[in-house]
């Protein structure tokens, strides 16, 4: 037995930031640390996301976890018990190999990515350094913390279908450093929320911490974005951007677009001439999944006439090394969200940010609107030097956690060691 040889792998039932239950993963090794890990949840999600485990039935709105904490506690701890902490891919393979679907249903995306990114810090602790320094060492990157992008206004599937857009957020292109950003980011959050408080429509935040958008239409929220920046004193486009994630396949109904709140259904083209004037009229500079997950060709269209703009794709990628490969091929988008549990283990997400990468896309390493105070993504986006970091907004412990675990990060780099505006595509 080595000082990096597992001894024991546990899992355990803790709440997320919604009140449901998630799964909880330890993993030990013999040289006496221990690394923990909790998975996160999403609540638009991807149809080719690996698939959470969870019981049904009546308690908790079916969402308990209690049979993916048992793949933990049983097989999962039998199968990597004794194995070398150390050997991140092999661990994952060995998972990937037990639950043999193609979807991870069987022991659970929820149960593996916990025990994956478990093992990550108990790799890292092992190797006695700090984890953004073990991920960097791994694959020879030079570590850098990334670009924010910060939500304003949560809306979508994170605001009981307030509105029909998912999130209204920035990027605070003006920041030189990680702790600059997040000022910036303070300070045009602060804004909006008075906005709000002035109009008399400020009700609480939705699920990511954005102010809950009591507004009429998707513009509405986008102007009063770009009007909370100015009021912060920055310059819309220039100090501070606007992004918007669409979340399309949310929208979809039939062959079209179902945008209830202004009561309309638009086609794929109609959707394309919409977003297209909101870039002309609006300050933006990334949106995500601006078409449903189903919708490639539709994708390939916007964003060939979408000019100078990043375009993100998330549900139509799913973290998913294959798919990548097509948006590389096609140009269908020009950056990918990698969220670990989409994938369900870190050999996965990290394959298809290197193949994001290799192909010349932006990434960005993203948390879900189900989180906690786990901050395992930021040494991801860091260690990986990903470039891009969406976490939801600057309220809300589950999202400071991130931020404030960034912070601690940057001072043990130098502020130097920042992605800065650059990271953005197209780069
Ligand atoms: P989700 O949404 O975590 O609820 O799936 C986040 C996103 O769409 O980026
Ligand atoms: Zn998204």
């Amino acid at each position: 037995m080595t000082g990096t040889s597992i001894t024991s792998v546990r899992g355990r039932r803790v709440w997320d930031s919604r009140g449901r239950p998630t799964v909880e993963a330890e993993v030990a090794v013999s040289c006496g640390i221990v690394g923990r890990a909790i998975a996160p949840a999403g609540a638009s999600r991807g149809s080719g996301e690996a698939m959470e485990l969870r019981d049904g039935g009546t308690a908790f709105g079916g969402q308990g976890v209690d049979r993916a904490v048992a793949q933990v506690n049983g097989p999962i701890a039998a199968l990597l018990e004794r194995r070398d902490v150390a050997d991140q891919a092999g661990l994952d393979a060995a998972m990937i190999a037990l639950d043999g679907t193609p979807d991870k249903s069987k022991l659970g995306g929820n149960a593996m990515i916990a025990v994956s990114m478990a093992a990550l810090h108990a790799a890292a602790g092992a190797a006695r350094v700090p984890l953004w320094r073990h991920l960097a060492d791994t694959i020879g990157a030079t570590p850098r913390l990334p670009m924010p992008m910060i939500q304003i206004f949560g809306g979508g599937a994170h605001a009981a279908g307030r509105l029909d857009v998912q999130d209204f957020l920035m990027v605070p292109l003006a920041a030189d450093s990680f702790d600059h950003a997040l000022a910036i980011c303070a300070e045009v959050y602060a804004s909006a929320g008075k906005i709000m408080a002035d109009a008399g429509k400020r009700s609480g935040v939705a699920d990511e911490g954005g102010w809950w958008p009591n507004f009429d239409t998707n513009e509405e929220a986008i102007a009063t974005a770009v009007r909370a920046i100015e009021k912060a004193g920055f310059r819309p486009g220039e100090d501070v951007g606007i992004a918007l994630d669409i979340a399309a396949t949310e929208l979809r109904q039939g062959g079209g677009y179902r945008l209830r709140r202004e009561g309309k259904t638009l086609s794929g083209d109609e959707m394309i001439a919409m977003l297209t004037g909101w870039l002309k009229a609006y300050p933006i500079v990334s949106i995500e999944d601006p078409l449903a997950e189903d919708d490639w060709d539709a994708t390939w269209r916007f964003t060939a006439g979408a000019g100078q703009v990043q375009v993100i794709g998330d549900d139509l990628l799913v973290t998913n090394e294959m798919r990548v490969r097509r948006a590389v091929a096609t140009r269908a988008v020009n950056a990918v969200l990698i969220k670990p549990n989409q994938a369900g283990t870190i050999t996965e997400t990290l394959a298809a940010l290197q193949a994001a990468r290799d192909g010349g896309l932006a990434t960005i390493v993203s948390a879900r609107s189900g989180e906690s105070e786990d901050a395992t993504i930021v040494h991801l986006a860091t260690g990986w030097d990903a470039g891009q970091l969406k976490v939801g907004s600057f309220a809300r412990s589950e999202r400071m956690a991130k931020w404030n675990e960034g912070l601690r990060v940057a001072e043990a780099l130098g502020a130097a060691a920042f992605a800065g505006r650059k990271a953005l595509a197209p780069l």
